[in-house]
């Protein structure tokens, strides 16, 4: 596993709290939306949700105009949910601006309920029920999007 740097943002005046360096709320916005989206390509839904977030460590400020990025992988597959962890970092001096360990993210159906997603058959042991493991198109949306394959394979998860 290793960390991707997809995503930069420029810290613009809307961004800044009153000590004139990046608002935290705003950082964890952008985090949780990277997140998100690299949980919805890798767990092939459009459906999930923020579960848990661990430990925050903001290690140093971001200020007006400076780029960051942020980084994510996976850390933990499970049945309904995936856990990553996310670096965010001044994209020109790599200083790391914040470090969250685990973000875990559950696959929910149209009621809200959790539900199996594409990397479920990859968890050694399943709750309780035999339920195979969904059967997934060969493209999705989501691939379109990123205009490459989104999700790991067996092998490189
Ligand atoms: C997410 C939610 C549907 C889970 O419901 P639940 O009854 O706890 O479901 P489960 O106990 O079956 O847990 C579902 C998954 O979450 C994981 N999970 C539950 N509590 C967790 C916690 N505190 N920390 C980490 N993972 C947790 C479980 O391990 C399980 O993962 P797995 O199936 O891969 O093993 C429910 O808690 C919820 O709707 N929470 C609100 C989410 C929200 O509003 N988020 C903010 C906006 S996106």
């Amino acid at each position: 596993m290793s960390l991707k740097f997809r995503t930069r943002k420029v810290v613009k005046p809307e961004d800044l709290n009153c000590n004139q360096t990046l608002f935290g709320g705003r950082l964890l916005s952008w985090i949780d939306e990277e997140c998100g989206i690299y949980c919805a390509c890798q767990m092939q839904t459009k459906t999930l949700i923020t579960k848990y977030i661990s430990e925050m460590n903001f290690m140093s400020p971001a200020h007006l105009g400076e780029v960051i990025e942020i980084g994510v992988e996976t850390v933990d597959v499970g049945r309904t949910s995936l856990t990553v962890s996310c670096v965010v970092r001044d994209k020109m001096t790599e200083r790391t601006i914040i470090k969250i360990d685990r973000i875990v993210f559950v696959a929910v159906s149209e009621t809200g309920r959790p539900v199996r997603h594409a990397l479920s058959h990859l968890v050694s042991k399943p709750k309780t029920d035999n339920e195979p493991a969904p059967k997934l198109p060969e493209t999705h949306w989501w691939t379109n999007l990123l205009s490459k394959k989104p999700w790991k394979s067996k092998s490189e998860v």
